[in-house]
């Protein structure tokens, strides 16, 4: 096939150089000219079949095709519509009284479409083709279930003020477990990404017990790079490199002892903010210890707020009785304005009778205030203690209480 072209190309060349020979050449050898159409079209739509199979195994791949690639695809099928339209032509001019002036004009359309069709084979090996697509980065969590409360709305305001503040690059973001921290802080990120105040947002979770190398590949990840050494102290100065090019807000979530920024490979620099750091912590000393020039504090929900929450995640209507409506208000009450509590509760409660409504409030009365860690105080963690078909089951706190939530959910129902 591809001396086939080289033939054609050649010999348009020839008629190029010589334009009466050429002028003759469309009124004699129509037919040859028409002939050489086909073979022209069918190797570009094998081509073109090609072109889009890699396109397809780079969309399975999540890559992005180069633009390069995409405006050759467009410009082959306009073309090979156009040739199929020239086809048609051809076969009318046959039977038109005007054949020979036809014909003439029809050759050197076809001169014309099969060099296109010659050019945009030879111009269809794409270096590079596709390249592999950005994360999301903070679009990738959802805000549906989100709600701004007011008291909620007073640290986002707070935490978007020191964001923008140029000496400030180490915040802190405290409150008790399950208050809200992890949601408000990806919503503050989210927010600083789409002003673009930074160049990147990144969000890592740092937990317990820390792992510097999850840490540290969350953040590469995010920021579109391997970290290819084998040593943690390698992987570390590669990262502080990258992170001191360019500005990222890093935000570390679920803090609780000091960091080793040093370990991780994050650097601080004072003078260009290239890296601003918000971290979320139950402990107002991990804080202190990581010397955090902003504390800024996220408070429990209003009465009102608390009540919003679990209508949304209970189901519960205007049209629901008035009797449900007071020992869901009730429960609420019981959830102390803690997220955690009225989130869990209320999804457990979805669609159920006025009698699991009941049994969820004279159980959620019936717990007992625990004795709280040093720097995790919350007068609202509980001690609650469950029957279950004749076993005692103790649920600690609420972090534990979480991951008990289907056990949770039985046990409300029941
Ligand atoms: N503003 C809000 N709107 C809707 N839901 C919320 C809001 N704040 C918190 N929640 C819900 O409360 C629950 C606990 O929130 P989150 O995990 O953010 O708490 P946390 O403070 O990070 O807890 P922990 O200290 O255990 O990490 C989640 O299910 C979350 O969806
Ligand atoms: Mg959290």
């Amino acid at each position: 096939m591809e001396d086939f072209f080289l033939s054609i190309a050649s010999k348009i060349a020839e008629y190029a150089v010589h334009p009466i020979i050429h002028h003759a050449q469309y009124l004699c050898c129509f037919k040859n000219f028409a002939s050489s159409l086909p073979n022209a079209k069918e190797q570009l739509e094998l081509t073109r079949d090609r072109v889009k199979d890699r396109i397809r195994e780079a969309i399975n791949k999540v890559e992005k095709v180069e633009p390069a690639v995409e405006k050759w695809l467009k410009d082959t099928e306009k073309v090979l519509e156009e040739v199929q339209m020239l086809e048609e032509k051809i076969l009318s001019v046959n039977t038109s009284y005007f054949r020979r002036k036809c014909q003439y004009s029809l050759a050197k359309e076809i001169e014309r479409k099969t060099i296109e069709m010659i050019e945009l084979d030879r111009n269809s090996k794409f270096e590079p083709f596709s390249r592999i697509t950005e994360l999301p980065s903070m679009k990738y969590y959802s805000s549906d279930n989100f709600f701004m409360f007011n008291s909620t709305e007073e640290s986002y305001n707070k935490l978007l003020e020191e964001l923008k503040n140029k000496s400030v690059f180490m915040i802190g973001l405290v409150g008790l477990g399950g208050s809200g921290k992890t949601t408000l802080a990806k919503e503050v990120g989210k927010k600083a990404e789409e002003m673009k105040i930074f160049e990147k947002v990144v969000f890592a979770t740092v937990s317990q017990p820390i792992n510097i190398r999850s840490i540290q590949d969350q953040i590469a990840d995010q920021l579109d790079f391997k970290l290819k050494e084998e040593s943690d102290i390698g992987r570390a100065q590669r990262l502080s490199e990258r992170l001191r090019k360019g500005s990222t807000f890093l935000i570390l979530d679920d803090v609780w002892e000091k960091l080793n920024f040093e370990a991780l490979g994050i650097p601080l620099n004072e003078i260009s903010k290239a890296c601003c750091i918000l971290l979320t912590t139950r402990s107002r000393e991990v804080c202190t210890f990581m010397q955090c020039q902003s504390i800024i504090e996220l408070n429990l929900l209003s009465d009102e707020e608390a009540w919003t929450l679990f209508r949304h995640y209970a189901n519960i209507s205007d049209d629901s009785s008035e009797g449900l409506k007071g020992v869901a208000r009730k429960i609420v009450n019981e959830c102390k304005g803690l997220p955690i509590a009225i989130v869990t509760v209320g999804s457990t409660l979805k669609e159920k009778t006025i009698a699991n409504f009941e049994l969820a409030l004279s159980r959620l009365e019936n717990s007992k205030p625990l004795d709280v860690p040093k720097g995790f105080t919350s007068p609202y963690i509980w001690k609650i203690y469950f029957d279950l078909e004749g076993d005692l089951i103790e649920l600690g706190d609420l972090e534990r209480w979480r991951m008990q939530g289907e056990r949770w959910m039985k046990l409300l129902t029941c």
